[in-house]
């Protein structure tokens, strides 16, 4: 099972920026490196922190450990920086040989960087699933590169998209499927829905254990956390109440009525919420909490983005949105106030992937090894996407938006139950006939 990394991790490995391995906290091994059998729960990122002081620095233990395979038997080679066993050996270099790895590595990924080509002509068939102004733009950006390949696209919803790609199974009829949370991704790589495909710039992952399948079906390309984003009239007018910081006020008798979300079927934004409460509370509690919680909610929407600009608008009182999605309101001048509740709040990891059976899989693989690039990363901002970026190289337009407490969000854990609790949810709490667009 992929392994999850602590809130402490995932901050350090959103916010270090990487100025060689010697920046690190903690002493590098010194006198020629060192021996280290694999422990359970161990990865390379985690070892990198131990010894580096370091999350980003794990290459330097893959490159190491693969080089003293080539010359003693008794350490095997890594093909995979996902997957380590417990019991073998890895090599910990001491300080200029961990400068020297870190070098080489530094000096891979700023080759893997995608120049385009005029060359290359097709059609390739997108499935976009972020904001309709970041699918719009990002499709121009990519045929500066590319401008002999024909985009047709659709935006759609997570769990729209997911029915769809269930759908069309047999005759699949997109090529590349791009943002979304990752927990259908893993729920759509468990039906055999998409294909591996390892990409050269999945080497620019901040933390592939975290960030990419091990199989390589799927790869992270952003990370958003949710939050609440509440009508400043609406408190002006009822004076006494604030702007909730905590998930038991949602379900309070004051919000009856006053609250937007999406619905966990059509919406990966919701099924985040969903998944958050069941991890915050356990499952028993957590229903319960879903169900009280669905008491208070005046409309399910179809998008998940959908409540924040619902709310501004002075449709309800409060809603629950990836607070990216609330910052681009407010910026578009609506009205709301961004708060996060303090029990801690579930995060995304927004995917990509190639569809199995795609038809245009090369133009595909274009598409994934780009979008895995610092610089297609950075262009979400322009589009006011203010998602966090998954790889080394680029900047997280809006750092404050992770700086608050995330819970260690268990993507196996709600990609692999996703169709059995949002069944459980459709015909237990709400169903998702009449959804708001
Ligand atoms: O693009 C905005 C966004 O919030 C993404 O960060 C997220 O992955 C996606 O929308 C989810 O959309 P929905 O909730 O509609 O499935």
């Amino acid at each position: 099972m992929k392994k999850i990394l602590g809130l402490t991790l995932v901050a350090l490995l959103l916010f270090t920026v990487v100025a060689g391995v010697a920046s690190a906290a903690a002493p590098l091994p010194q006198g020629g490196g060192q021996e280290y059998t694999v422990q359970a729960d161990d990865w390379l990122s985690k070892l990198a922190e131990k010894n580096y002081g370091d999350v980003l620095a794990w290459p330097v233990i893959w490159k190491a450990t693969n080089a003293k395979a080539t010359e003693d038997d008794s350490f095997a080679a890594i093909a995979n920086p996902n997957v380590i066993e417990v019991g073998q050996k890895l090599w910990i270099p001491d300080e200029s040989e961990a400068a020297q790895y870190f070098e080489e590595f530094s000096a891979e990924r700023a080759a893997a960087t995608t120049t385009g080509s005029p060359d290359i002509t097709g059609e390739l068939n997108l499935l976009c699933v972020v904001e309709l102004e970041w699918c719009e733009g990002q499709i121009p950006e990519f045929n500066k590169l590319y401008p002999g390949i024909q985009i047709n696209w659709i935006r759609m919803s997570s769990g729209e998209s997911l029915t769809r790609l269930r759908n069309e199974a047999s005759n699949p009829q997109f090529d590349v499927w791009w943002g979304g949370p990752i927990d259908s991704y893993i729920t759509a790589a468990k039906e055999g829905l998409l294909e591996p495909y390892d990409s050269p710039n999945a080497v620019n992952l901040r933390d592939p254990q975290l960030m990419k399948a091990p199989d390589n079906s799927w790869f992270g390309i952003y990370i958003g956390t949710l939050g609440f984003a509440t009508n400043l009239d609406y408190l002006e007018a009822h004076p006494g109440l604030v702007a909730p910081t905590s998930w038991d006020e949602l379900i309070k008798p004051e919000w009856k009525d006053q609250v937007l979300i999406a619905h966990p079927s059509s919406s990966g934004t919701s099924y985040t919420a969903l998944c958050t409460i069941l991890q915050l509370r356990g499952e028993e509690a957590g229903w319960e909490y879903m169900r009280a919680f669905a008491d208070n909610v005046l409309q399910f929407t179809k998008s998940g983005s959908a409540p924040a600009r619902f709310a501004g608008s002075g449709e309800a009182g409060t809603s629950v949105v990836f607070s990216h999605d609330i910052v681009k309101q407010i910026e578009a001048g609506l009205p709301l106030q961004l708060t996060f509740p303090a029990e801690g709040t579930g995060y995304e990891i927004g995917g990509t992937a190639l569809i199995k059976g795609a038809k245009n899989p090369d133009l595909a693989k274009l598409w994934i090894d780009w979008a895995l690039t610092p610089a297609a990363q950075e262009l979400g901002p322009k589009y006011n996407a203010f998602q966090a970026p998954t790889v080394i190289g680029a900047e997280a337009s809006r750092p404050e938006l992770l700086e608050v407490n995330l819970i260690n969000y268990d993507f196996d854990y709600c990609g692999n139950n996703k169709s059995a609790f949002v069944d459980r949810f459709t015909n237990e709490i709400a169903n998702a006939d009449a959804l708001k667009e």
